[in-house]
């Protein structure tokens, strides 16, 4: 029997929203909210939630299907035991939502020097990178660190066209057929990119190359349970079973159609009042675990290009969406915390615990003599981590600045395929709540094509026009240093 059947491992596994500290008890009224103003969201969510619901039983929100979908799995879990098989590194070539998740899968669920250690303390798992940019240095350096006769890429994108990663992808395949030949280089490119449609499908067809799916309706930022992340992830030696398991388990929850029974629906109410009844623009996340980075850089994207939006549902223009920021601790609080805590009251912080880290790291004792250190001694560092973080926030209370705590009680696959699910549900209650379409991203499609514009791609000529590098006319003001 798996873990993830068990019910009692499972019941104690469960993630927890604790959103005292966002309450007027905790805070005060003027920054904090009153029962009643988070009742006022009841209608309004219940309105959303039957709305998702019935989108989601037409077939037209299929990411929260992706934790139901064993044939996938199956074939994400067949391809990831040959890449492991035949290869030393894996390398996505992927951007924004084509490797964030996958990103913050690796980081959260991975020894994090995996790719430092040897191949025999990795399990003879690959090393596993991720270009999601386009630096010229970095890229580079990074084909330069890989023996491409034992790498494998994966080129992951949904439109199959994005430039940054199409760019990647033709030097890459340049290299590997200049070194392996033009027969052997297919065995070294994966394409995870829409099942029908777009040029990286295309270019896969006519090259033979390994594909997965990407189900059309998925976008790229709800696409971490796809083959998106699975793969990687699989790769990776993560268990995608378990982690799926975790995102069925939250999808039991945040189907509840009562607010104060739905997470996901309450932190979306929460998020929606503090930005437009308490003016709080700016939303931060805050891990205090070093594996969960990642996700909070993940959260940034979903939340970001999900609600940043000009027009509303009915056109008007609205310009609406809460900025996300990405915060660690502990180590921002000797970075950040000081404009938290005494800035303006601009913001409401998510923080992210752990209850049990996987490793306990004691303090020596020594230097006993010395009040100012050697009270530390007595401790562990996973004391310390946790007394910084119950301070942290305590001292924002009294601070009267409004936060909610996603409590994990250990990382693992499960507890973050929870998490996971849980921004993804909870981003679209909130696009509903703003009466936005947290769905599209039309400022990013305009970039990509000004991109096209400029780089010369037929078709999108008069993009190019749109920007004039050198503006005829329009003073420059500099200083050279
Ligand atoms: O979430 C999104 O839709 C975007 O961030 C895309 O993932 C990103 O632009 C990459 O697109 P694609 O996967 O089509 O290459």
């Amino acid at each position: 029997m798996k873990r993830w059947e068990d019910k009692s491992w499972t019941r104690a596994m469960r993630i927890m929203l604790d959103f005292s500290g966002m309450m007027a008890d905790a805070v005060g009224h003027r920054h904090g909210l009153t029962v009643e103003q988070v009742n006022s969201m009841e209608h309004a969510f219940e309105a959303v939630h039957k709305h998702l619901k019935q989108q989601r039983r037409a077939g037209h929100l299929p990411f929260y299907e992706l934790p139901y979908d064993d044939e996938t799995l199956k074939v994400v879990l067949k391809a990831a035991r040959k890449v492991v098989k035949r290869c030393e590194n894996f390398v996505v070539l992927g951007i924004g939502g084509s490797a964030l998740g996958g990103i913050a899968l690796f980081r959260a669920l991975r020894h994090p020097h995996h790719n430092l250690m040897p191949q025999a303390k990795r399990k003879g798992l690959p090393r596993v990178f991720f270009a999601d940019n386009i630096d010229p240095e970095g890229f580079s350096a990074l084909l330069n660190i890989v023996n491409l006769e034992k790498t494998v890429f994966n080129v992951i994108s949904k439109s199959g066209g994005t430039a940054e990663t199409m760019s990647q992808f033709l030097i890459v395949r340049n290299k590997l057929i200049r070194k392996l030949g033009r027969k052997r280089h297919t065995a070294h490119i994966i394409a995870t990119t829409d099942p029908e449609r777009g040029y990286l499908r295309a270019i896969a067809r006519e090259q033979g190359y390994e594909t997965l799916p990407i189900h059309p309706g998925v976008g790229g930022r709800f696409s971490v349970l796809s083959p998106v992340g699975l793969l990687p992830a699989a790769v990776a030696g993560i268990d995608i079973e378990e982690l799926l398991a975790g995102a069925r388990n939250a999808d039991k929850t945040c189907k509840q159609g009562r607010l104060w029974k739905n997470p996901a629906g309450m932190n979306a109410a929460l998020q929606v009042l503090a930005y437009t009844v308490k003016k709080k623009p700016i939303s931060v996340m805050m891990p205090y675990s070093d594996a969960l980075r990642d996700v909070a850089d993940w959260y940034r994207q979903i939340w970001a290009e999900s609600l940043g939006k000009r027009v509303d549902l009915r056109g008007r223009v609205v310009h609406v969406g809460p900025t996300p920021v990405k915060a660690l601790g502990v180590t921002d609080q000797h970075s950040q915390l000081q404009l938290y805590m005494e800035g303006p009251f601009d913001k409401v912080i998510t923080f992210l615990t752990v209850e049990k880290f996987r490793k306990t790291i004691k303090i020596p004792a020594s230097f006993s003599h010395m009040d100012g250190i050697g009270y530390l001694g007595r401790h562990t560092l996973n004391a310390l981590i946790q007394a910084e973080g119950e301070a942290t926030r305590s001292a924002l209370t009294q601070a009267r600045r409004i936060h909610t705590v996603i409590k994990l009680p250990e990382i693992n696959p499960f507890t973050v395929g929870q998490l996971l699910f849980l921004l993804e549900v909870q981003t679209l209650y909130a696009g509903g709540l703003l009466g936005i379409n947290p769905l599209d991203q039309p400022g990013v499609e305009a970039g990509k094509q000004l991109t096209y514009g400029m780089m010369g791609r037929k078709g999108f000529e008069d993009r190019a026009q749109m920007i004039a590098l050198k503006p005829q006319g329009i003073k420059r003001y500099r200083i050279a240093v």
